[in-house]
Order: structure tokens, then sequence, then C-alpha cells
């Protein structure tokens, strides 16, 4: 019987935000992330007759299911084993968002797969499986913070934790203004996004903001990690603003949000926002402060969901 694996998604403090090679995903830069316990995907693999792939209960065709039978393909190669499977997940977080889902996902399916074929893998080949579902996934491994070093090829590009069990006062709302699925993919926008003036720059900064963010977190300074956490996610979307042509990811309500953090902030109510590939903000603060800022953005805004997250764990995997 296959065992059902669970992998939490994680939020990039440091992004990744372009590949040198598409097919095995492999990162112009290094990234480091929080994995968040509110958030999960659960997968289940089993033999079948034909491929197939339901996500929340529903049978999924088109790019989403080719997406996932590409990627068996691909580890069937890898590891020479063969068999038509049934892919069964569910998303505790909306899908394609902008709130990590393809992290959960691939590395829950990546553990899944390891599972079903009893391959003797450990977390660093794990990591690098995840990798190429989606690249977030790598650092999905893991709970707490984890980085993704870049590498030079698929045998060196995997996360690793950095932290596992945090000690720091830090917590993550997010703020979901909009839950329906992106019209550009991270994938796509990633890959546009190179065309921006801006984007030698962007790698050029990479090594210092990963050394000054791995600082924070050693030294447990929450004014530091926030403040670059902020900035880098700036940098990113401005590369999509900047692209040829130039897009966003950024709804009304997202500048609002931007706008209403920084208020808070001269309130003397520490807050930070991160944004990944969708409209939706999430909010770096620590726990003395959570129940004021989810009081303000519920005054600001008419319909909006925010969830609290912590800490995640790593995969797991359920009878
Ligand atoms: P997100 O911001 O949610 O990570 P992405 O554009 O990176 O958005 O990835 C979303 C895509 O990931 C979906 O369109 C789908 O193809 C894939 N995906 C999401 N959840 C699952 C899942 N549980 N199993 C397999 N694939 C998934
Ligand atoms: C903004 O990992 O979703 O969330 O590798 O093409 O699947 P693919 O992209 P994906 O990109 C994540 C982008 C981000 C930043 C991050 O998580 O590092
Ligand atoms: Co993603």
């Amino acid at each position: 019987m296959s065992r059902t694996a669970r992998a939490h998604t994680n939020i990039a403090l440091i992004k990744y935000w372009g590949k040198k090679d598409a097919k095995l995903r492999l990162p112009l830069m290094s990234s480091l992330s929080m994995t968040l316990d509110a958030f999960y995907s659960e997968t289940k693999l089993t033999d079948a007759s034909e491929m197939s792939f339901s996500l929340n209960g529903v049978k999924q065709e088109g790019p989403a299911a080719s997406r996932v039978f590409n990627y068996l393909k691909l580890m069937q190669e890898r590891f020479g084993v063969s068999g038509s499977l049934a892919v069964e997940s569910i998303n505790h977080v909306p899908t394609a968002a902008g709130l990590a889902s393809s992290s959960s996902a691939f590395a829950a399916l990546a553990a899944a797969f390891a599972d079903h074929y009893q391959l003797d893998v450990d977390r660093q080949e794990l990591s690098r499986m995840a990798r190429m579902g989606s690249g977030s996934a790598s650092r999905s491994i893991y709970g707490g913070f984890a980085v993704w070093q870049k590498g030079s090829s698929d045998a060196d590009s995997f996360a690793y934790p950095l932290v596992e069990s945090p000690k720091m006062d830090l917590k993550l709302l997010a703020v979901e203004l909009n839950d329906q699925p992106k019209k550009i993919s991270s994938t796509k926008g990633m890959e546009a996004s190179k065309t921006s003036p801006f984007y030698q720059t962007w790698l050029d900064r990479n090594d210092q903001e990963l050394a000054d963010m791995e600082d924070a977190i050693k030294t447990g300074d929450f004014t530091k990690l926030g403040s670059l956490a902020e900035l880098n996610a700036s940098e990113m979307h401005s590369l999509t603003l900047t692209a040829q042509p130039g897009f966003t990811y950024f709804e009304p309500d997202t500048i609002k949000a931007i706008k209403l953090v920084g208020n808070l902030r001269e309130k003397g109510v520490e807050c930070y926002y991160t944004i990944d590939a969708g409209p939706n903000v999430k909010i770096l603060c620590q726990s003395q402060n959570c129940k004021k800022i989810i009081n303000n953005f519920e005054t600001a805004f008419e319909r909006v969901k925010i969830i609290e997250a912590g800490f995640g764990p790593g995969i797991s995997y359920q009878d």
C-alpha cells in the first residue's frame, strides 16, 4: 500500500526568480525560505491502468495534468522504473494564487514517488527530485528555515536545512485578497522577467542578500530579516514591471496592503511585507503584534481572509 506524503508550503525571504536551465530547473540564484505550518499538500500514488491526476477530488486535464505526467515520466526515467500511476492530491492552500502551492505540491509528489517505488533516497536527493517539479519545492523537504543553493548542475542544486526548529519569534500572516488562479504562472513570469534592464543587478545582489539574511537569522534580528525580505520582494516585482513587455502580479488591493504595512510601521507596529507571484500579501511580524495587524487589515478590507502561520515541518508520511 502506498502512503500519503505531506509537504508544507514555504515562503521565500530571498527569492528564486529566474532559471538557467528550464528542464532541470536550475536557478540563476540561491534562495532562502521559511516553511509554514498552516498550508500543505497531501499526495498519494497508486498503480493504475493509465496515468490520472485528481486535485481536491476533481479530475484534472490540460496543463496541470501534463505537468504532473511529464514530471512522473522524468522521475521514472531517472530511476529506471515504470508503470501507470493515479495521482490524488489535496491542497490545503489556494492553488496557483501566489501562496506557493507548487512548493508543497511537488515536494509531496516527489516524496510520494520515492515511497511508492521504495527508492533509497536521502533528503538531499529528495530535494533535487522536488526541484525538478517546481524549483521552490526543493526547499519544502525541510522544516524551519531552508536554503536552496543554486549550484551549477543537477548534482549540486539542492536545498539544505539552515535551522529546522527555529527559536526565533517570527510569524507570517497570509492576507488572502484573491484566491483565484493567476494568469501568468511563476514559470512564465520568471522567464519573462529576464528581459528587465535590472535583471543583472538582481543577480549581482544575490550573494550579499543571502549572506545578510543568514546573518539576520543567526542573530535573531527580526528588523534586519523583515526589512531585507521586503526589499528582496520589491526587487523581484520591479523586474516584472520593467520587463519587456512589462506586467505585474499586483492588484489595487495589493498596493493598499503594502501601504497599510507602511502605516502600521510608522505607528510603531513593526511588520514587513513579502509578495510572491500573485496578488496576495504576506506579512512578517512577531507574536505580540499579530492581533493588532489582523484587526487593522480586517477594518481596511471588506472581504479578506487572514491566516496566521508559524514555522512548519518537513516532509512526513501518513498511513
Ligand atoms: P503557486 O504560486 O501556487 O506556487 P505556480 O504558478 O508556481 O503557483 O504553480 C501552480 C501550479 O502548480 C498549478 O497550476 C498546478 O499545475 C501545480 N500544482 C498545484 N498544486 C498541485 C498539486 N497538489 N499537485 C500537482 N500539481 C499541483
Ligand atoms: C516568487 O517554484 O513556483 O515564489 O520552478 O517554475 O515551478 P517553477 O517556479 P516556482 O517559483 C517560485 C517563485 C517565488 C519565489 C520563491 O518561492 O523562491
Ligand atoms: Co510556485
